[in-house]
């Protein structure tokens, strides 16, 4: 059997999760997806709250996965506990609330979303990705695993991707909020894309006003980012997997633009 995976890129404030709310469904229809992974860390611009969740999870996500700016919104420790369709990176050090990896069934299976994050120029405190890659999957009881990697570097996303071939049958990078064009499957069967992009205001930088980044850069005062306005658009890959020889068999990209 193939099973579709629908994975969609940083959700980014109000515009987002609208464009996210009125098109999701339709693209699941319209690829014959069968299980969708959103990543939502920036619901909040920086954070997701409790109520944004809830919001994606009805838009159609089957699983939520957040970032380095899980911690943003504190609200949503409770609810990381709570609710077992969101996750934050699995290798946060020490003792935060909440899981970095879930067993969800889909079509007959037991899919396994793991979400980690990257240490290579994000300023957190972090056990190594590759490390509890390996420790969760060795662990963990599931028909097919499948990664979110947190990342700014598309160097540790490309490693990580390869050092996961044949083990995951898809890994995505998220974070950058660029998508990039280089879907592909690896020697021993993982569908693999640096960046999915992200899903929100089209004319932006990364989602936020262009003059508050700017600001930023002429070393301006820093300011409260806001979120920019206008069309929005929504960056997601489609991975096509072999369920039984656990095999991305295609990956494309599926992206949305109003
Ligand atoms: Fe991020
Ligand atoms: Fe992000």
């Amino acid at each position: 059997m193939l099973l579709k995976l629908l994975a969609v890129g940083d959700v980014v404030g109000e515009g987002g999760q609208d464009i996210l709310s009125r098109r999701l469904r339709g693209l699941r229809e319209d690829t014959g997806a069968h299980f969708t992974v959103v990543n939502g860390e920036n619901a909040s611009g920086v954070g997701v709250t409790p109520a944004q969740a809830r919001r994606m999870l009805e838009a159609g996500a089957d699983v939520i996965t957040l970032g380095n700016h899980t911690w943003n919104r504190i609200q949503i420790g409770d609810y990381l506990d709570k609710e077992p369709r969101i996750l934050r990176p699995a290798n946060y050090a020490g003792r935060v609330p909440g899981r970095g990896m879930g067993v969800y069934s889909c079509q007959g299976l037991r899919i396994a979303v793991l979400n980690l994050m990257g240490r290579l120029e994000l300023n957190s405190n972090l056990d190594s990705p590759f490390k509890s890659a390996d420790w969760l999957l060795n662990r963990g009881s599931y028909d097919l695993a499948v990664v979110d990697f947190h990342a700014e570097a598309t160097s540790e996303k490309g490693a990580m991707a390869w050092y996961l071939d044949g083990r995951a049958a898809a890994l995505w990078g998220t974070h950058t909020h660029v998508p990039t064009a280089d879907c592909q499957i690896l020697p021993k069967g993982t569908g693999f894309v640096t960046d999915l992009g992200m899903t929100g205001p089209r004319r932006s930088v990364l989602g936020i006003k262009p003059e508050h980044s700017i600001n930023l850069f002429l070393g301006g005062l820093p300011r409260r980012y806001e979120e920019a306005e206008g069309n929005c658009k929504l960056n997601a890959c489609l991975f096509t997997i072999d369920t039984e020889k656990k095999k991305c068999v295609a990956v494309s990209r599926a992206d949305i633009e109003e």
